[in-house]
């Protein structure tokens, strides 16, 4: 899982694991997510599937995950266009599924609050959990009963609508255009659907090997994140049983992905982000733009404040530190190690966020290096600067790194420990 704000290369350390895995989850979040996969000449960028199915393991969709049937077909189409085996996707009959109500209010919603914008990635991900939890949402597996989704389907359109015209003055739906497409949608997937719960658990229990992948970040929870500049679902090691309907006992070991450094998509305070020409240049060194959404990404140091919190909130047995090439050819490289906040000095990550919005960063400078780290394949060839860099996110943390990546390719990873 992320342990910071999303992005931080999961797709790649997920692919790399995959090979050791009988079958990936995802159990959380939606098409918001973006995962770069870089086979040979070709990159992958999934939304929904885990990208576990590009090494050929089953691909499990969760009940947590909201799912968008548009996008899913969308990317099974170009996954299958790849030469994809499709028949080892399985999704969860009780993931919510996003309509275009969700889309659209995600939408106007962002930008009814103005200047107190989330910054949200606009897949009708907030209102989806939202209707999740007031009850009003649909399941998948209530797409492949008419009856039961005409009345549900009927009941919220006419809610909705009400809310759209009353408030925001703007298009209203057509429930029976929308009910004939979605179960059009049902059709096309009901191969796929089933009880992805007694799945996975069934799979467990027989001795296969299941790999969770996180989405977002455990900074974007909804309740342990920077909130309200969050995400709707909860990214952290506990949303993986609430997600996919594995109890806790059954989990034995949560590795974190680490970036090297620290970004941003979206609003909210980022005490370590780097606004200059610093900045500008970890994100194009480092391809900082949304995989969704194409949007440039807020870049800035490795905030170890937030790691630690994370490393608290998850109880990671190991970090996976990713993208430390990017770094090469910086002189010096700030790494946060506390906070300063009206004068007081503190090492814990605050819970309220105007304080965390006020807090400045302390930093520890370690000296940058020249060497193209990008071919090193054993700790032994990484220059002595980025050996200390990672020790000192060992020693600050107390999780040690087991995994560090140097470039999107599988090849470009070193291994420290047995995962
Ligand atoms: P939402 O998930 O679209 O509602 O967006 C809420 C917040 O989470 C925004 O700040 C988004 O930029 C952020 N977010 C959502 N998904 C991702 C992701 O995959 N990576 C990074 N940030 C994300």
């Amino acid at each position: 899982m992320g342990a910071q704000w999303g992005d931080e290369g999961k797709g790649k350390v997920v692919d790399y694991l995959a090979a050791r895995v009988d079958v990936v989850v995802r159990y959380q979040g939606g098409a918001n997510a973006g995962h770069t996969v870089v086979v040979g000449e070709r990159e992958y960028r999934l939304h929904l599937i885990p990208s576990g199915i590009l090494r050929g393991k089953e691909a499990v969709i969760g009940n947590g995950v909201v799912v968008d049937p548009a996008a899913l077909l969308r990317e099974m189409e170009e996954l299958a266009e790849a030469g994809c085996d499709l028949s080892r996707l399985h999704v969860s009959d009780a993931a919510h599924v996003i309509f275009p109500y969700h889309l659209l209010l995600d939408e106007v919603e962002e930008n009814w609050r103005g200047d107190r914008r989330l910054g949200t990635t606009r897949r009708g991900i907030g209102p989806a959990y939202q209707d999740k939890f007031s009850r009003t949402g649909i399941r998948m597996g209530d797409l492949l009963h008419p009856e039961y989704l005409r009345e549900r389907l009927f009941a919220r359109v006419s809610h909705v609508n009400a809310v759209l015209r009353g408030v925001y003055g703007g298009q209203e739906f057509d429930p029976e255009e929308m009910f004939r497409l979605y179960c059009e949608y049902g059709k096309r997937l009901q191969p796929y659907l089933t009880d992805t719960a007694a799945y996975l658990t069934g799979a467990l229990r027989e001795g296969r090997k299941v790999l969770f992948e996180g989405a977002q970040g455990s900074l974007l929870d909804i309740d342990h994140g920077t909130y309200p500049f969050v995400t709707s679902s909860s990214p952290t090691a506990g949303g993986a049983c609430i997600g996919t309907g594995v109890a806790p006992t059954l989990i034995d070991r949560i590795y974190g992905v680490v970036k090297a450094y620290a970004t941003r998509v979206g609003d909210g305070p980022f005490p370590t982000e780097e606004r200059g020409g610093r900045g500008n240049l970890l994100r194009e060194k480092g391809r900082e733009y949304g995989t969704t959404t194409g949007r440039p990404r807020r870049c800035g140091w490795l905030d170890l404040v937030a790691v630690r919190y994370s490393c608290q909130v998850n109880a990671f047995d190991g970090i996976m530190l990713t993208k430390l090439d990017t770094l090469t050819g910086f002189p010096r490289l700030p790494v946060a190690v506390a906070y300063r906040w009206k004068g007081e000095l503190f090492r814990e990550f605050p819970r309220s966020l105007k304080v965390l919005a006020e807090c400045e960063p302390v930093y520890r400078e370690l000296p940058g290096w020249e060497e193209d780290v990008s071919r090193a394949r054993s700790w032994e060839e990484l220059p002595r600067e980025a050996r200390d860099y990672v020790q000192l996110i060992e020693e600050e943390t107390g999780v040690p790194v087991c995994l560090i990546s140097v470039g999107p390719e599988r090849e470009q990873t070193i291994l420290l420990r047995e995962v």
